[in-house]
C-alpha cells in the first residue's frame, strides 16, 4: 500500500534543492551537496576513496588559470627583485591559492568540508600542481615527523587530491604500501596504466575526479601504508589541486602571527577564573583584533 502521508515530505525536499540551488549567484553553493553515489573505495589500508566528477569543468579551470596568474605574478615579482627568473624547476612546484578567495573556490572548500566531514579551517590553502612530460612526485608520506611542522594544526589526517585534467598517458597516484583486496585485483583497465602504477593500487588521473586518502588511522597514529607517489607524466600535461586537512585548526595561529602568547602576567588566573567565557572580546578577541590571553584560553 503506498504510503501516501510521505509525498508531501519528498516534495518539501525537493523546493528546498530547488531554493539551494537557485540562491546564490554561484551554482557552487548548490554543488556542496555531496552524492555518496559517486564514491568508489579503492583501498582500506589505506583508507582511499575516489568520487567521480568531483569538480566541474568550471572549477578544474578556474583554479588553473588562478594558478597560471599567480605564476606569472611571482614570475614578475623574481624578475623585480633580481633574483633568477622562473625555472623549469619552479614551474612544477605548487602555487598556492589562499582559502576562500573567491566564491568558487569557496564552494570547493565547502564541498570538500562536506564530503570528508572535516572543517573547512583545518585544511590549508589549496595548492595546484602543473606536471609535464616526464615530472613525476617520488614516494612520500604526507604526515610529518618532525615537530615543526605539526605545530600548525597537528597532524594532516587527510588529504583530498583533485585532477584538474586528463592525462593521456602516465600521471597516475600510486600507493605502493597498500594491501591488495584480493575481490578487486585484476580490475577493468590494467593495460591503462603505466608501468609506475602497476606497482600498487593506482588512481588514473581524470578531470574533475578527486581522491581522498587518510594518512593517520582512527588512532591519530600515523599510517605508513598511505605511501603514495606521482607517476611520470608520459604524454600530456597533469593539472592537480591538493587540500591538506589537519587534525586542528590551521587557521588559528594566524590571527596571533603565529605568536601564541599571553599578553598579561594574569592570564592563566583569569583563565582558571572562566573569563574566557565571560569575556571573550578581551581575553580572546577575532581575527582582526587579538585579545590578550588566547594561549591561556587555549584558543591558539
Ligand atoms: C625583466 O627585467 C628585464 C630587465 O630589467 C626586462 O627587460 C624584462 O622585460 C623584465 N621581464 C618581465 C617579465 O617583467
Ligand atoms: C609575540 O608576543 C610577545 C609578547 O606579547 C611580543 O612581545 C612579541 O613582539 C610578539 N612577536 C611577534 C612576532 O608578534
Ligand atoms: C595586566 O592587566 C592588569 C589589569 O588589567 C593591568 O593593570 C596590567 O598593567 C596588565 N599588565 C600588562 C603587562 O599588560
Amino acid at each position: 500500500m503506498p504510503k501516501v502521508g510521505h509525498l508531501p515530505f519528498l516534495f518539501l525536499i525537493s523546493i528546498s534543492l530547488f531554493l539551494r540551488e537557485s540562491s546564490g549567484s554561484y551554482a557552487g553553493s548548490a554543488s556542496s551537496i555531496i552524492n555518496p553515489a559517486k564514491v568508489k573505495q579503492i583501498s582500506w589500508k589505506p583508507r582511499a576513496f575516489v568520487y567521480e566528477g568531483f569538480l566541474t569543468d568550471l572549477e578544474c579551470e578556474h583554479l588553473i588559470s588562478l594558478a597560471k596568474s599567480e605564476l606569472k605574478r611571482s614570475a614578475v615579482a623574481d624578475n623585480e627583485s633580481g633574483k633568477s627568473k622562473l625555472s623549469e624547476v619552479r614551474t612544477s612546484s605548487g602555487m598556492f591559492i589562499s582559502k576562500g578567495k573567491d566564491p568558487i573556490v569557496a564552494g570547493i572548500e565547502d564541498k570538500i568540508s562536506s564530503w570528508t566531514f572535516l572543517p573547512k579551517e583545518n585544511g590549508e590553502d589549496i595548492q595546484v600542481l602543473r606536471y609535464e612530460h616526464g615530472q613525476k612526485y617520488d614516494p612520500h608520506y604526507d604526515y610529518f615527523a618532525d615537530k615543526v611542522n605539526i605545530a600548525r594544526g597537528g597532524h594532516r589526517i587527510a588529504t583530498v587530491l583533485m585532477y584538474l585534467t586528463d592525462v593521456t598517458q602516465g600521471g597516475e597516484t600510486v600507493f605502493p604500501s597498500a594491501e591488495e583486496n584480493p575481490r578487486h585485483k585484476a580490475s577493468e583497465t590494467d593495460n591503462d596504466l603505466s608501468e609506475c602504477a602497476k606497482k600498487g593500487i593506482a588512481v588514473k588521473p581524470r578531470r574533475g575526479d578527486a581522491l581522498l586518502f587518510f594518512s593517520l588511522h582512527p588512532t591519530a597514529i600515523p599510517d605508513p601504508s598511505s605511501l603514495h607517489a606521482g607517476c611520470p607524466v608520459l604524454e600530456g600535461e597533469k593539472w592537480s589541486a591538493t587540500k591538506w586537512i589537519h587534525v586542528d585548526s590551521f587557521d588559528k595561529n594566524l590571527a596571533a602571527g603565529g605568536n601564541c602568547t599571553d599578553q598579561n602576567d594574569s592570564c592563566g588566573r583569569w583563565a582558571a577564573l572562566g573569563e574566557c567565557t565571560k569575556n571573550p572580546e578581551y581575553m580572546i578577541g577575532s581575527a582582526e583584533l587579538p585579545g590578550y590571553c588566547r594561549r591561556s584560553c587555549k584558543v591558539c
